[in-house]
């Protein structure tokens, strides 16, 4: 289909991101990477000493920020031309993030970028709200989830692949603070589409989900 949609969303550690490049490869179609602009942002306001609860500032900041995803297979991310894609996946980030992304100014400007994006051609896009709001009409949603001691330790062992030792509690403590923040917000709260797949990925492998969620697209 050339302008298919798909929709992945889900909290944190979900697994959505690996599995939503590794649909992107097989069908040959863009991966958006919201949580990636979300993490700009975050970055960016913890560079300029912007604290992440002065929502003006915040606000203002975001208006002038571009932010530009290259779509090769290395997907970096550039913020205003710099390239940002290691500096936006620290703890630092992670922790502040969620607060930023409450804020509907910011939401608007990267919704607008989000939706951009989705005209390029057929997508897969994975976030919080792509199923609920970015993508409303998309032809497969997704909503993957997994225990909270599953999605802690498949963090901690990216974060450790990566050269960050951290404690497993502090990785499980900072994600179920993120969820809650995500889950509670009043704009665009993390939630299930009424038209979702929901798929707990607790016992299932990367390869088991990415060709579960395939095997749907055939249909469409
Ligand atoms: O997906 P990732 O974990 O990188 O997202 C980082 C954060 O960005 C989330 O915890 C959430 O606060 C925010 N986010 C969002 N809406 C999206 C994607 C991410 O609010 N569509």
């Amino acid at each position: 289909k050339k302008n298919l949609q798909i929709a992945i969303d889900g909290p944190a550690g979900a697994g959505k991101s690996t599995i939503a490049k590794a649909i992107a490869k097989r069908l040959g179609i863009f991966y958006v990477d919201t949580g990636a602009m979300y993490r700009a942002i975050a970055l960016k306001s913890l560079r300029l000493n912007i604290p992440v609860d002065h929502e003006e500032e915040v606000g203002h900041m975001v208006q002038q920020t571009e932010i530009e995803l290259d779509h090769s297979e290395e997907r970096r991310v550039f913020c205003d031309g710099q390239d940002v894609t290691e500096a936006i996946r620290s703890p630092e980030v992670s922790r502040k993030v969620s607060t930023i992304a409450a804020y509907p100014v910011v939401r608007q400007r990267l919704v607008q970028l989000q939706r951009q994006e989705a005209k390029r051609g057929a997508v897969i896009m994975d976030g919080r709200d792509i199923g609920t709001f970015v993508l409303p009409e998309a032809d497969l949603k997704i909503f993957l989830t997994a225990s909270i001691e599953e999605r802690a330790h498949r963090r901690w062992r990216e974060l450790l692949k990566a050269g960050k030792e951290v404690p497993v509690n502090e990785v499980k403590q900072d994600m179920e603070k993120r969820d809650r923040q995500d889950t509670e917000r009043e704009a665009s709260p993390l939630q299930p589409a009424h038209d979702a797949l929901i798929l707990d990925t607790t016992e299932l492998t990367i390869e088991e989900i990415v060709d579960r969620i395939i095997a749907l697209t055939d249909r469409l």
